[in-house]
C-alpha cells in the first residue's frame, strides 16, 4: 500500500516555529529527538521525519480507515516507520526547497511506483484516492500530497 507527503521547506520555515516550547515532544519521540538535534541541519531533520511520520499515517489511515493524531507512536528508525508491529518502508527525496517521502508496506516495491501528472481519474472514498485506469477500468491505490509551492500524486501498479 502507498502514502506520501511532501514539506515546502520555505512554508515551514515561515508557518513553524519547531524551537517552540513542547513543539518537539508533542511529534517526535526521545530517539527521534536525539537525531534532530545531533544533526547538523536540525530544521531540515525535523521536516524530513515528519513527512515519513505523515506518508506512513496515510497507508495506516487507509487500511484501518481510523484517523488518528499519535505522532509519536509512529517512530522513524532509519528507512522504517514502526507503529506498533507494522512496518512502513520510505524512501525520502531532499532538496533545497523540499522534502519528500513516499511510504510503502513493502521493501522491494518502489519500482511499481508512478508519478501521475494530474489528479484526473482519481476517485475517493471516504477521502482515499484511487486511480482509475481509463483503458483497463481497473483502480489502482493512490496517494495525493501538496504543502506550498509543490504537490505529487502518484500511485501503485
Ligand atoms: C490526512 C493528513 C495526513 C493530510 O496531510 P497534509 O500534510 O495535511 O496534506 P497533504 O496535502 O499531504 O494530503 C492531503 C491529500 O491527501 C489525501 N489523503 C487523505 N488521506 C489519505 C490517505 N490515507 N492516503 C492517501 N492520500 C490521502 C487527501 O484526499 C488530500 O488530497 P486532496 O489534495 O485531493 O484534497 C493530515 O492532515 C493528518 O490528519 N495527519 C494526521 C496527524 C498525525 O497524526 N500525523 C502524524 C503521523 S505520525
Amino acid at each position: 500500500m502507498i502514502g506520501n507527503d511532501i514539506v515546502d521547506l520555505a512554508l515551514a520555515h515561515q508557518e513553524s516555529n519547531w524551537q517552540r516550547k513542547g513543539f518537539l515532544d508533542k511529534l517526535f519521540t526521545a530517539h527521534e529527538q536525539q537525531l534532530i538535534l545531533s544533526f547538523n541541519n536540525t530544521e531540515l531533520m525535523v521536516w524530513n521525519l515528519w513527512s515519513r511520520k505523515e506518508a506512513a499515517y496515510k497507508i495506516y489511515n487507509r487500511m484501518s480507515g481510523q484517523r488518528v493524531f499519535n505522532p509519536i507512536q509512529f517512530e522513524c528508525d532509519d528507512d522504517k516507520v514502526l507503529f506498533g508491529d507494522l512496518v512502513y518502508y520510505t524512501q525520502t527525496q531532499i532538496t533545497s526547497d523540499y522534502v519528500y517521502t513516499i511510504a510503502l508496506t513493502t521493501k522491494n516495491g518502489f519500482n511499481a511506483v508512478h508519478p501521475l501528472e494530474t489528479k484526473s481519474n482519481i476517485q475517493k472514498t471516504n477521502g482515499i484516492p484511487n486511480w482509475l485506469n481509463p483503458e483497463s477500468n481497473i483502480l489502482f491505490p493512490a496517494s495525493i500530497t501538496h504543502h506550498g509551492r509543490f504537490s505529487r500524486v502518484i500511485i501503485l501498479e
